[in-house]
């Protein structure tokens, strides 16, 4: 069997929201101290909702799948159902992740919910 799933491949090949969003409404950067991988998220959020979301991940094959599919999960999502995204839903939609290497979807929910905490301290201060 190969190592990863055809939907890994594909978004690794082809990633799905790749770059920056220049006026981004959240932006959240986490890093892995183990492999030193990073991942950084932007968000556009107009009235609660993800309007579009961009990343860079300097990592993996498995970083960049999954965080090419986080954005896909999350684009056009409420800010609280984005909340709840979780890095196993993130591998499952992948169609899975080698054990060892479940720890670079983390990476992505912990991205995500940076991004949406920066949007949410940023609203509170507004
Ligand atoms: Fe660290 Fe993939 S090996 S994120």
């Amino acid at each position: 069997m190969a190592l990863y799933s055809d939907k890994v491949m594909d978004h690794f090949l082809k990633p799905r929201n790749l770059g920056t969003i220049a006026d981004a409404d959240g932006i959240g950067e986490v890093g892995n101290a183990k492999c030193g991988d990073i991942m950084k998220m932007y968000l556009k959020i107009d009235d609660d909702i993800i309007t579009d979301v961009k990343f860079e991940t300097f990592g993996c094959a498995s970083a960049i799948a999954s965080s090419s599919m986080a954005t896909e999960l999350i684009k056009g999502q409420r800010v609280e159902d984005a909340m709840q995204l979780t890095n196993k839903a993130v591998a499952e939609a992948l169609d899975g992740l080698p054990a060892y290497k479940m720890h670079c979807s983390v990476l992505a929910e912990e991205a995500i919910q940076a991004a949406l905490e920066d949007y949410k301290s940023k609203q509170e201060q507004a």
